[in-house]
């Protein structure tokens, strides 16, 4: 009995305790660059339907009370807001605000993302970031989501991890506009800081105590043999991935967003020298990676309390792990999902009692969605798709993460 209570992991009160999903990944029907990319073949499926959370909201609301959880990380769709350059659409506000506002009927804070690597079409055509204008075009949708559902949001994330559709985008030609250009590559980073700085201005004019900031691919990295090389190399990508973007915008974030998967163990492999940026080898050097992992990603629960430790003091703000999560499939089922979540919370709760200002954490995701490039395969959710029917169901997970939420303790 002892023992059980010493094991007992205590957050802080107020912790926020939430799932993460994305508009692309679970709304449906969504008409946008991503959706013509998927068209075109250049995504193992179709999202399609994904999973009707556009219609369905109401029960996933439901299933977010029965989980427990006082939070909720979505994105808005901006093809849906501003169908046509300028014009917006009242009915899909509107339809935003009734999402938002049931999710404070019940308590729910709202995280809510403002890009989640989906444009309209008529911005990628004609503007896209590589372009100056995208500027001002992207603050203006800012502008307006603000006015008209900021009162509903309590943390706003402009963007989500935009170093990982700028890379794939204008470096990896494998996201939407698939180009391979390092300069519209450079132009389109500086952009989006643009942007992003400028929707800062807007939402604390709007809204002074809104808290605004964006989420990082966070992951970890280590590097393994080859000495000295391998550690520039490693410095280099830990500056691609937060200090390239992160040194644009500083003094415009309230706080900082990790979303932590893994590890990326940097290692030469002669036999390697191509760049396939779906596996990230790069002329050689290469990431170690997973057989049972179906994006053969390295678990590695350690790795979020490295990077809480360096976000914490590279940039001294209140934290969210905005996302933290393991795609299974066979080979890696659902228990070892409960695992990963226990062991990274282990971890969560080291960096909090060491005095890292960490605020909340978001499982990544709440029912199993469209996961980009890899489509349908993945199962990233608490909850199971029946992609035939879209029922909902629960995984053992769910009730485990619950027990977490509900207590405000792991163990
Ligand atoms: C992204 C999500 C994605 C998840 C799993 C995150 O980097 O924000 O959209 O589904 O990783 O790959």
């Amino acid at each position: 009995m002892n023992k059980k209570i010493e094991k007992e992991l205590k957050f802080p009160d107020g912790f926020l305790w939430g799932v993460a999903t994305s508009a692309h990944q679970v709304e449906g029907n969504n008409y946008n660059d991503w959706s013509e990319w998927e068209k075109a073949g250049k995504a193992k499926n179709e999202s399609g339907i994904a999973c009707d959370y556009w219609n369905r909201y109401e029960k996933d609301h439901n299933l977010l009370q029965e989980l427990g959880v006082n939070s909720f990380r979505l994105s808005i769709e901006w093809a849906r807001i501003e169908p046509k350059e300028g014009v917006f659409s009242e009915e899909v506000v509107k339809h935003y605000r009734e999402i938002l506002q049931d999710l404070k009927n019940r308590n729910i804070k709202t995280q809510v993302t403002f890009w989640w690597w989906t444009s309209p079409i008529w911005f990628q055509k004609k503007y896209g970031f590589h372009k100056k204008d995208s500027v001002k075009i992207f603050a203006r949708y800012v502008e307006k989501i603000t006015q008209e559902l900021g009162d509903l949001i309590d943390i706003f994330t402009v963007l989500n991890e935009p170093m990982v559709p700028l890379g794939q985008g204008f470096l990896g030609g494998v996201f939407p506009p698939g180009f391979r250009n390092p300069y519209k590559f450079w132009r389109a980073v500086n952009n989006l800081a643009a942007a992003y700085r400028e929707s800062y201005r807007i939402i604390h004019k709007i809204k002074p105590e809104a808290r605004v900031g964006i989420t990082y691919l966070y992951n970890w990295y280590e590097s393994e043999g080859f000495g000295f090389l391998l550690k520039i190399i490693n410095k280099i990508a830990q500056w691609y991935r937060i200090d390239l973007l992160g040194n644009k915008i500083k003094g415009f974030q309230d706080y900082i967003g990790v979303d932590y998967y893994r590890l990326g163990k940097i290692k030469f492999d002669r036999k390697n020298i191509k760049m396939d940026s779906g596996n990230q080898i790069y002329f050689g050097f290469t990431i170690e990676e997973d057989e049972n992992n179906v994006m053969r990603w390295i678990t590695y629960p350690e790795g979020i309390y490295n990077v809480l430790k360096e976000a914490s003091a590279k940039f001294k703000l209140p934290i969210y792990i905005t996302e933290n999560g393991m795609p299974a499939r066979k080979g890696l089922e659902d228990d070892d999902r409960i695992k990963f979540i226990r062991r990274h919370l282990f971890f969560v709760h080291k960096a909090i009692s060491e005095d890292i200002d960490v605020r909340g954490y978001n499982f990544w995701s709440l029912m199993d969605n469209f996961e980009w490039l890899y489509g349908y395969e993945p199962k990233f959710g608490l909850i199971e798709i029946d992609r035939k029917t879209l029922e909902r169901k629960p995984r053992k997970s769910f009730y485990e993460y619950a027990k977490i939420c509900l207590s405000n303790k792991s163990r």
